[in-house]
């Protein structure tokens, strides 16, 4: 059989499996798996403009031009990692806390997998385990085209399940995975039903107006904490206070001045 032929079996034998142990209503459903693709932000963008409804979700097991916050590079090797995109449609007053929901979710999903795993959230978007990255979330708007009268989001997020972090040169020393963590190997397709699952939780969550601003708020790791922020151009060091009622980091500098920082990193300096 030719090798496109066998990929293509591959992949639908690997979006039914997933299918198949999927509980949930609309999260995942349908589930696309794509051996390679640039980016599943791209794929799932393309079928949000096409009209396709929420939940609809795209994986790889390869993504030639990953990316993160920033305009940063998310890194893959075939079939270690968890790269999914899915597809909602948020009330307007939700967008800002797509983040905060999928950073809940990413952290129940990492303790579900494992509950010895020490798993925390630092802000905005970062899972971590020990103060290295085991998950990114990337939430991207796409305004409305000729194609659709209506604005769709696409929620990414990139788990390092099985990725050996240790041996990618460029990541190693900020990167982790549960792999690299506990020494387990851990199942994909049960990966994305579980993060499905809980992603709907959260998403209902959301919806139905639960106080996920305040669960996010005592989880993080940077509140309490001097940290060096670096927002573009702008790089200075303050103390994290708070975080405001859209996700921004309340910053008090040395001064007594505050400022509220909607985008960047926040490094932990202390
Ligand atoms: C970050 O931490 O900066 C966000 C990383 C998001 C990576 C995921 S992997 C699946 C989806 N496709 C992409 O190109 N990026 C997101």
């Amino acid at each position: 059989m030719d090798e496109y032929l066998i990929e293509r079996i591959e992949m639908l034998d690997f979006s039914s499996s997933v299918n198949k142990i999927l509980t949930t209503k609309y999260i995942g459903r349908p589930f696309i798996y794509m051996d390679t693709t640039e980016s599943t932000q791209d794929e799932v963008a393309r079928y949000g403009l096409s009209g396709a409804s929420e939940g609809l979700a795209v994986g790889a097991g390869y993504q030639s031009r990953g990316r993160g916050r920033l305009d940063r590079e998310w890194l893959s090797t075939k079939g270690a990692s968890i790269l999914v995109s899915v597809l909602l449609r948020p009330e307007e007053h939700h967008v800002s806390h797509i983040v905060i929901m999928a950073a809940l979710a990413l952290e129940s999903f990492v303790k579900e997998l494992d509950e010895n795993v020490p798993v925390s959230i630092k802000w905005p978007n970062d899972i971590l385990i020990e103060g290295k990255k085991v998950a990114g979330i990337l939430v991207e708007r796409i305004p409305a085209n000729n194609t659709s009268d209506k604005d769709v989001v696409v929620l990414g997020m990139g788990v390092n399940l099985n990725l050996d972090t240790s041996k990618i040169s460029e990541i190693s020393s900020i990167s982790t995975s549960l792999y690299n963590f506990t020494g387990k190997q851990f199942d994909l397709i049960n990966g994305y039903g579980t993060l499905f699952k809980n992603l709907e939780i959260y998403y209902e969550h959301l919806k139905t107006g639960t106080d996920l601003l305040s669960q996010w708020r005592q989880k993080l790791i940077t509140l309490g904490r001097t940290v060096k922020i670096t927002d573009g151009e702008e790089e200075f060091i303050g103390f994290a206070e708070n975080v405001d009622e859209t996700g921004s980091l309340i910053v008090r500098r040395k001064d007594g001045t505050k400022f509220n920082v909607i985008a960047g990193d926040a490094h932990l300096l202390s």
